[in-house]
């Protein structure tokens, strides 16, 4: 073995991911030690609270609290893991500064903050190893960065949420109540801290920002393209999207589009016969397409504590083994490649799901009809069930309406949007999403 010295980790946070990343140090070390040429050693353990207690066993003395223990040299490796992007960030940058590599597992972080850390890191000649921030245990980013080199990407499709994809499958699959879905997606170490990340769409499009850059070389910021959580839907839209032949997803997507690239996050209705369609629970599936391979697909756990753990210690290897020294620096995270402009959202082109609540009254149908009409925007088929719901106390009831679109672009929908939003036909709360394919 080339290198018989251990790899020694200060490891940053040990909540959900980084006591699973305990365990698997400590209860596979062996196995870890044939496959990384050496043993991955954890030297200290940083958290915010020591009293706590932990459902892993450590050895004796390497609990702490001060940051200070990562710039100490018997340190080679600092293993973010307290997610939030200002210690975070602080710590990250620490590291790298006192000639440490870093393995985070932090998306939101790397969104921020990734274009000036992975320079810092360039700068002193260190390694940010990042598998575990996107699509937890699903080997994606080596996928992209590694396995598929030798393609030029044409396109990225993703589920990259995995307690969004939860929450959609308990819904609609066992009957559970949104609020109950997102506390047991809690309860099973699934949300962020604050599960309104994962909920409004916003971790999902973290994501989709480290692939954009990874794949095409362009920094997108969220405020860059259109961005929609789960947090919109209504059991109803799940099961509409059904009878149509559709499941409801949280699809991220980045592709080229004639010399741009396309990027956008939102829950998207999937023909059901769609292998992305079938996703079910915490699992997280990426289409990346490229343009010698064609089509490929990596699927798995997205999210909990042992697949995000599998994530960060193969990192942790990968480091040991001396690999990821030598592939980040070849990586396209410091734009020496043309970027791929961002196309403006306005111009995006795909058909669309509107649902209302429309007023059970005369000239209904009409007015929705003339508002889409007015932008351009072609009806392909609709839906009026006859049936009633209350109408949050004024006279006339309501009715839920479905309208599916032909093809058209967001700029057209943003137009007729602003109009619906003055039709006194139908109730505040239209919903619009997108149809892929
Ligand atoms: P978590 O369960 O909330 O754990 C956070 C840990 O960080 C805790 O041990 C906490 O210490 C420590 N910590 C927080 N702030 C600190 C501070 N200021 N100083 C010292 N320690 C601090 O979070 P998690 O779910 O493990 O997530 C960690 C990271 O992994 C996040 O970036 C998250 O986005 C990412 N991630 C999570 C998953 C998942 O499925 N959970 C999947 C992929 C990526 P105490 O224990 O003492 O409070
Ligand atoms: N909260 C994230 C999710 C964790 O549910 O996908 C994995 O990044």
């Amino acid at each position: 073995m080339a290198n018989q010295q251990p790899l020694r980790v200060a490891l940053v946070g040990l909540g959900t991911v980084g006591s699973g990343v305990a365990k698997i140090l400590l209860e596979n070390s062996e196995h870890i030690k044939q496959r990384a040429g050496r043993e991955i050693e954890i030297v200290s353990a940083i958290v915010r609270d020591p009293t706590k207690t932990r459902n892993v066993k450590l050895p004796e003395g390497i609990l702490a609290t001060s940051f200070d223990l990562i710039e100490a040299p018997e340190v080679d490796v600092v293993c973010e893991l307290i997610g939030g992007t200002t210690t975070a960030g602080d710590i990250v940058r620490q590291g790298l500064t006192a000639n440490k590599h870093v393995v985070t597992a932090n998306k939101a972080l790397l969104c921020e903050q990734g274009d000036e850390l992975f320079q810092l890191a360039q700068q002193n000649g260190k390694t940010i190893c990042f598998e575990a921030a996107v699509a937890g245990g699903v080997p994606v980013i080596d996928g992209v960065a590694q396995s598929l080199a030798a393609n030029k990407i044409q396109s990225i499709k993703a589920i990259l949420n995995g307690t969004s994809n939860y929450i959609l499958t308990e819904m609609l699959d066992h009957n559970t109540s949104y609020e109950d879905a997102v506390s047991k997606a809690q309860d099973k170490g699934y949300a962020e801290a604050d599960p309104k990340m994962d909920v409004d769409g916003t971790d999902a499009a973290q994501k989709l920002t480290i692939l954009a850059q990874l794949a095409f070389g362009t920094k997108a910021s969220l405020s860059d393209f259109p961005r929609q959580g789960i947090d919109e839907l209504n059991l109803a839209d799940l099961k509409y999207a059904d009878e149509l032949g559709y499941r409801v997803k949280l699809l991220a997507i980045a592709r080229r589009n004639n010399g741009f690239l396309e990027l956008h996050t939102q829950p998207t209705l999937i023909r059901k016969n769609l292998p992305m369609a079938a996703v079910y629970d915490a699992y997280n599936m990426i289409e990346v397409e490229g343009d010698a391979v064609g089509k490929t697909w990596f699927a798995g756990m997205g999210a909990g504590q042992m697949p995000t753990a599998s994530a960060v210690v193969s990192d942790l290897i990968d480091l040991a083994v001396g690999r990821a020294q030598q592939t980040f620096p070849l990586l396209d995270l410091w734009g020496q490649s043309e970027p791929l402009p961002i196309l403006p959202a306005e111009k995006i082109e795909r058909k669309y799901y509107l649902r209302f609540h429309a007023f059970d009254q005369p000239g209904t149908i009409s007015s929705i009809a003339t508002i889409l009409g007015n932008h351009g925007i072609s009806i392909a088929s609709c839906i009026q069930h006859d049936f009633e719901i209350q109408s949050g106390g004024s006279a006339a009831s309501v009715v839920p309406f479905v309208v599916m679109t032909h093809a058209t672009t967001e700029g057209q929908m943003r137009a007729a949007d602003e109009e619906l939003a003055n039709c006194n036909a139908i109730q505040p709360d239209y919903l619009r999403l997108p149809i892929q394919g």
